[in-house]
């Protein structure tokens, strides 16, 4: 999968994703994420980016021609499965749209900030426009972070066994149930027998029941 970020601070981003899991899968070439400054495709001498809208009213929008042309320069290149924007007023994400989205070959990410971009972008070069969930960020690029982060684990190979994306919260519309490890007995605090027990099936059903009430606690708009 090849990842093109458009941003006004790609730093941010960046530095988000070269640990763990996701920097293994750079290094693995399983992926390639490319950043490109907003900033570095204007044509006016002051490289400025954003203007007041029309109409009036506060805040400043992102103007069409950097986004369009750095849009361009990668369509030539290649083809693009999906051009994403990144805005709280988009389709929320959820598990199952990551699983699509990780499916894709190449993909673009549009990151907003102020009042957001001319919406010439979003009606003529945006395929899906994406929020992460019901509250404002100052701006598209953590959201990008999260996006690509949930997207690349889920590409085979960068996962090992020991943390499979088949048990995470969600994949099955429940959350994740409580998990422990050494030692059995810690000031007092004890393990739950049943997981010592060395009894599978027993051990299964209890997870499954553990999984079960910390849904029907947390979220059960799930169930
Ligand atoms: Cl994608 N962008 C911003 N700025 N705020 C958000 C968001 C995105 N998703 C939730 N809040």
């Amino acid at each position: 999968m090849r990842i093109d970020i458009l941003s006004l601070f790609p730093e941010i981003i960046k530095s988000s994703l070269e640990h763990s899991i996701i920097k293994k899968a750079l290094n693995k070439d399983l992926i390639s994420i490319n950043y490109h400054n907003i900033r570095d495709y204007t044509k006016n001498n002051q490289k400025r980016v954003d203007d007041y809208q029309y109409g009036g009213g506060s805040g400043m929008v992102l103007m069409i021609q950097p986004i369009y042309d750095c849009i361009k320069e990668l369509k030539e290149e290649r083809d693009y499965t999906n051009i994403i924007y990144l805005t709280p007023d988009g389709e929320k994400l959820n598990q199952r749209s990551c699983n699509m989205f990780s499916l894709s070959e190449n993909i673009i990410l549009i990151c907003g900030h102020y009042k957001g971009i001319d919406q010439r972008i979003r009606e003529y070069l945006v395929t899906h426009e994406i929020s992460i969930g019901d509250y404002v960020l100052s701006g598209g690029e953590l959201a990008a972070a999260v996006f690509c982060d949930s997207i690349i684990r889920l590409i085979p190979g960068v996962l090992g066994d020991e943390s499979s994306a088949l048990t995470d919260s969600f994949q099955d519309n429940r959350l994740s149930g409580p998990v422990y490890t050494r030692p059995e007995n810690y000031k007092g605090l004890k393990v739950p027998k049943i997981l010592i027990s060395g009894n599978n099936k027993e051990i299964e059903r209890w997870r499954d029941m553990k999984s079960m009430e910390r849904t029907k606690k947390y979220r059960p708009d799930l169930l």
